[in-house]
């Protein structure tokens, strides 16, 4: 699609979209964008106004005053900004998991983060993870693969990750989050979460994050053109 390749991954929360996104783009030399962060800082705009997040018109009326942006640090790493503030690191709380997930459902949102998307796309060689990235952002991308996994697989590997960062919680607590967001994400009305019939299904709930490392960039080297991405 006009000059640059893009990679579609989809999928549930926690199913180690990011950790494998961000190193097949290292590998294949693709820009990784997540998505999810951009709606995450949504979330937290409207958290910290004290909106309901369900709340559409609420929701539809901050918009106008946020000013999103995306950068990379020099390891490559990407940045959230919300008018000026780095946010990578608030966006993370497990109650903006929540917010986010539940202004993803609004389609005000969606719209208004559409064409951030298709942008960054049309500009790069993108590898973009999300929800609906091969259904509705980049529907003619040219690989889209679907990244699974069981939810009591996912909710180990989340709550690992929440100890090691030093937030207190517990597995019930970490798969209800997961089963709540799941249940959001594939039943709302605007681009529900869901796997493109031409994607690839990837599950990874019996394998470790080395196995699904190797599985996704074999899927890619599969059908990544033989001179790899055009610049
Ligand atoms: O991938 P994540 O957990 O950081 O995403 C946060 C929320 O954003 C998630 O509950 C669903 C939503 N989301 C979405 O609706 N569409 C996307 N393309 C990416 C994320």
């Amino acid at each position: 699609m006009n000059g640059h390749f893009a990679i579609a991954i989809d999928g549930p929360s926690g199913a180690g979209k990011s950790t494998l996104a961000r190193r097949a783009a290292a590998q294949f030399g693709f820009l990784y964008v997540d998505t999810g962060a951009i709606y995450r800082t949504v979330g937290l705009a409207a958290h910290r106004r004290g909106i309901d997040c369900h709340n559409e018109q609420a929701v539809g009326a901050i918009l106008g005053e946020l000013d999103i942006r995306m950068g990379y640090n020099d390891e490559g790493e990407q940045r959230m900004y919300l008018n000026g503030e780095d946010v990578s690191a608030a966006i993370r709380a497990p109650e903006i998991s929540i917010c986010a997930s539940d202004v993803s459902s609004l389609s005000v949102v969606r719209a208004f983060l559409l064409e951030m998307q298709r942008k960054t796309a049309r500009e790069n060689n993108v590898l973009m993870d999300g929800r609906d990235i091969g259904t509705v952002v980049l529907p003619q991308a040219e690989l889209k693969i679907y990244l699974t996994a069981s939810a009591e697989a996912r909710a180990e590997r989340r709550l690992k990750e929440l100890l090691a960062k030093g937030v207190e919680t517990d597995f019930d607590s970490v798969l209800r989050d997961i089963e709540y967001r799941d249940y959001q994400d594939t039943h709302r009305d605007i681009a529900p979460l869901r796997q493109a019939e031409d994607a690839v299904l990837l599950d990874t709930s019996a394998l470790d994050l080395e196995q699904s490392c190797q599985a996704l960039f074999d899927i890619i080297r599969a059908r990544l053109p033989l001179d790899g991405p055009k610049a």
